[in-house]
């Protein structure tokens, strides 16, 4: 039986600006990485210069069959100072956007994907009072000088993940570890930003539906017969998927004002009660057992995709997998990973979600964040040398789903 996708399905990549553009020394990943952020020590300039190098790369995806393209544009390089929008940054996005045009891609445009200019994480940056009203002009001025190119909207990159990560873990800037009070601070103020966002992209591009490029990475209980693992795991997966309206109340991303559901998803993780990790919530975060694992070292279980899917159905919108994919120097595993992935992704089609598009992460093996270029996701391999890119054989198979629109029959 030919397992088809819907027509119209869009088939294409993600990336962020800072992971894959070089050349971005204006923003606080930068500074993070000159403070010794990045375990590697590798640099995230030029990374793959794909600031000079986009009409080539997206060439290469459209003659890869993709028909859309999920990138980030930096806010640092558009608005160098506050209120103070630099002209030539402004029409450079307009050369890529009008590019991904030319070549056929859709472009899903994120705003907001970890990196903030310096100017703003100085005052505090997202755990500032205000920090959505600086912003703002940004947002504007984008969707007013580039909208017209524009296919979807994900005003951020995985809210969740972004506070976490740099105020509670202390992975990303500014490097702060059980900062909770900084933590809802941050996620209080996205949720302010997105809201306020979704208002003015509704108004300045009214035929462009907007979205949250939101992570799902559900946390179960290690022991299920344990009911503290089990309340941990409940709190855990409630904090890692909500955000604060008012005092005291959460309110799940997912039911964010939004004209579609973006979702990245991953792995899981198991966790257990310990009363050792006050900073970490009184939680042990352990790998599911008996599991294939990435280079990352996350768990890989093409079947949590389906079910991260069918956990949308009851919200009744279209629905975009905006990340997925696998950390692998071997480019076998991935060869695997994505067509069961997909065939993951149909079955929830045909049980009744509306999955509309998937964005694989990501095209070119890039910048990963703190771990630089030791986590290769990509589809086309880069060399940090020379720049030169090598097609992965993973590339091609997906290449033949995107023609075929459809899952190949064994
Ligand atoms: C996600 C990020 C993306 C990339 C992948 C591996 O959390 O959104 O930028 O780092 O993980």
């Amino acid at each position: 039986m030919e397992r088809g996708f819907p027509e119209g399905f869009l088939w294409g990549c993600a990336t962020a600006a800072h992971q894959v553009e070089g050349g971005n020394h204006n923003n606080d990943w930068w500074e993070f990485e000159q403070r010794g952020g990045i375990r590697t020590g590798d640099s995230s300039d030029p990374a793959c210069d794909h600031y000079h190098r986009f009409a080539g790369d997206f060439r290469q995806l459209r003659q890869l069959g993709q028909n859309a393209h999920r990138l980030s544009i930096e806010w640092s390089r558009v608005e160098p100072a506050p209120g103070e929008f630099d002209l030539s940054q402004l029409r450079h996005y307009r050369d890529v956007l009008s590019e991904l045009r030319e070549q056929g891609l859709s472009p899903m445009v994120t705003l907001h994907h970890f990196t903030s200019p310096l100017w703003f994480t100085c005052r505090g940056g997202w755990a500032a009072a205000g920090s959505p009203a600086a912003w703002l002009p940004f947002v504007r001025r984008v969707a007013e000088e580039l909208g017209h190119l524009v296919s979807f909207w994900c005003t951020l990159n995985e809210p969740l993940i972004y506070a976490y990560m740099g105020w509670l873990d202390g992975e990303f800037p500014p490097g702060r570890r059980g900062d909770w009070r900084g933590t809802f601070r941050v996620l209080a103020n996205l949720r302010r930003a997105h809201e306020e966002a979704y208002r003015a992209l509704h108004r300045i591009t009214p035929q462009v539906p907007v979205g949250i490029a939101n992570h799902r990475w559900p946390l179960l209980p290690h022991n299920p017969k344990r009911r503290l693992d089990r309340l941990a795991a409940r709190v855990g997966d409630r904090l890692m998927t909500s955000w604060p309206v008012g005092r005291g109340r959460l309110q799940r991303v997912v039911e964010a004002p939004s004209d579609f559901l973006g979702v990245n998803h991953y792995s899981r993780e198991l966790v257990r009660f310990t009363l050792r990790r006050t900073g970490q919530g009184f939680v042990d975060r352990s790998v599911p057992p008996g599991l294939p694992l990435s280079d990352f070292g996350w768990a890989v279980e093409p079947d949590w995709l389906r079910e991260a899917l069918l956990e949308l159905k009851p919200l009744g919108k279209p629905v975009y997998i905006t990340e997925n994919g696998i950390a692998s120097v071997n480019d076998e595993p991935r060869q695997s990973f994505l067509p069961a992935s997909l065939a993951k992704a149909w079955e929830a089609i045909q049980a009744g979600v509306d999955l509309r598009g998937y964005f694989h992460w990501t095209s070119l093996d890039n910048f990963e964040w703190a771990r630089g270029y030791s986590m290769r996701f990509g589809l086309i391999g880069v060399d940090p040398e020379t720049q030169v890119r090598t097609v992965k054989p993973s590339a091609e198979l997906y290449a033949r789903i995107a023609r075929a629109n459809a899952l190949p029959d064994d």
